[in-house]
């Protein structure tokens, strides 16, 4: 299927995405480091984890490093011994919250993660996931590492992340979050490596390092921005402590990635401005890209051979991202689904939120509600306990 699908996009004429990046004018005043900023995140990656990875990898340190990582699964735990002294020492560091920190809004975070996780778990799968296949840069570094000959396997592996940050206890000794977004930091790190010696990705990323810190925010906003946005969009009732918490637990997450205090942004409003100017412009459809949806979409086929799943997951595809995208994604219009959304998805939401009396047709509102259920469900059960682990290769051509 892969390859049919790379073949059929293959005749279209994808004006070079991935190649329209805007000028870098956001100012660092507006970041959580308050100050900086002033070189373009798309020439800079991670100068502390991005050599010493490359050098496990060379060393073949790295089966060692996975099986004994694979042990290192809770914030609180101590890292394994037997480690290379290299890696133990950038661990360490990694490992440590910023000192900005702030405890009592990751506990609200948690909390909102609680009330909010029907929602989030939805976005998280059909706007931030979809989003990100049509990232031109990010659903090719994906597609030709080796997560990407198992897009099942990798698309948990990211769900997992997900999932993390959104537990009660993310970043606390008995939560998983650091851990997850340690081991991220040293996947991307390989992956800036080991994808330079893929003649595929060579041939059709026209860039020569992957994962910039730039390329890195785009991602971030396809989550937590695209997120607030379409939750504001709703009409969700959003106490300012919500959203400021929710933001909070993921610029530390960013943190945690290995992402600059400079480049993270401060508020949502802030966000919105650095997400205008690198993310906007940059999404485009590429034959990657359309691999890794058509996989998302069919997600449900283990439930009901995708007949019903893959039209729903379509139809709230189009409604969350927009019409060109679906069209790029080559989703069809559903004649049901379609209209249902947009006629009774603003109400249904207000019901919920105790906004409006109980609606008119109870059927709609249930309907919708077993759709929240069944797609949060979907979406977060693919974060199974899973190993992140570095790679040591491509995916095999
Ligand atoms: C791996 C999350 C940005 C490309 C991963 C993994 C996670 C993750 C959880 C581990 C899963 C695995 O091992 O398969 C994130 C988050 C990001 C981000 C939260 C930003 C906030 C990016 C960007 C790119 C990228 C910008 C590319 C442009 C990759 C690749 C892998 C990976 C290629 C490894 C796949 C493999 O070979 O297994 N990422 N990522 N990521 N990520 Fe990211």
């Amino acid at each position: 299927m892969a390859g049919g699908a790379l073949g059929a996009l293959g005749a279209l004429s994808v004006a070079a995405p991935g190649r329209a990046q805007s000028v870098w004018t956001w100012s660092g005043s507006g970041s959580v480091a308050g100050t900086g900023a002033t070189t373009d995140p798309r020439w800079v990656w991670d100068e502390e984890a991005d050599p010493l990875v490359a050098s496990l990898i060379d060393r073949g340190d790295v089966p060692a490093v996975n099986a004994l990582l694979r042990t290192w699964t809770k914030n609180g735990q101590p890292l394994p011994d037997g480690l290379p002294a290299d890696l133990r020492t950038f661990m360490e560091s990694a490992r440590q919250l910023p000192s900005w920190t702030d405890r009592g809004k990751l506990a609200r975070a948690a909390d909102f993660n609680t009330r909010r996780g029907l929602y989030l778990g939805v976005l998280y799968g059909l706007a931030s996931g979809m989003m990100s296949t049509v990232i031109p840069k990010e659903a090719r570094a994906v597609y030709y590492s080796k997560g990407g000959a198992d897009m099942k396997d990798r698309i948990s592996k990211t769900a997992k992340l997900g999932y993390d940050i959104g537990s009660l206890h993310a970043f606390e000794p008995d939560g998983e979050m650091i851990v997850t977004a340690v081991k991220t930091r040293l996947v991307h790190a390989a992956v800036r490596h080991l994808l330079p010696q893929s003649p595929a990705w060579v041939q059709a990323a026209d860039e020569e390092i992957p994962i910039s810190q730039r390329d890195m925010m785009v991602t971030w906003h396809s989550l937590p921005t695209t997120v607030m946005q379409k939750l504001t969009a709703w009409k969700v009732p959003m106490p300012a402590a919500d959203s400021d918490a929710f933001l909070h637990s993921w610029q530390v997450g960013a943190h945690l990635l290995g992402i600059r205090d400079e480049y993270i942004p401060a508020s949502f409003t802030e966000a919105n401005a650095q997400a205008k100017q690198v993310l906007d412009p940059v999404l485009a459809p590429t034959a990657e890209g359309l691999v890794l949806s058509d996989i998302l979409l069919n997600l449900g086929s283990g439930i009901d051979g995708a007949i019903l799943t893959k039209p729903i997951l379509g139809a709230f595809t189009r409604f969350l991202l927009g019409d060109k995208i679906a069209q790029w994604l080559q989703i069809p219009r559903e004649p049901i689904w379609d209209p249902l959304l947009q006629a009774a998805w603003g109400p249904f939401i207000a019901v919920r939120e105790g906004l409006l009396p109980f609606p008119l047709a109870p059927q709609a509102y249930w309907l919708f509600d077993e759709f929240l259920r069944k797609a949060a469900l979907l979406f977060l059960s693919e974060a199974k306990p899973i190993s992140i682990e570095i790679p040591v290769a491509n995916r095999p051509s």
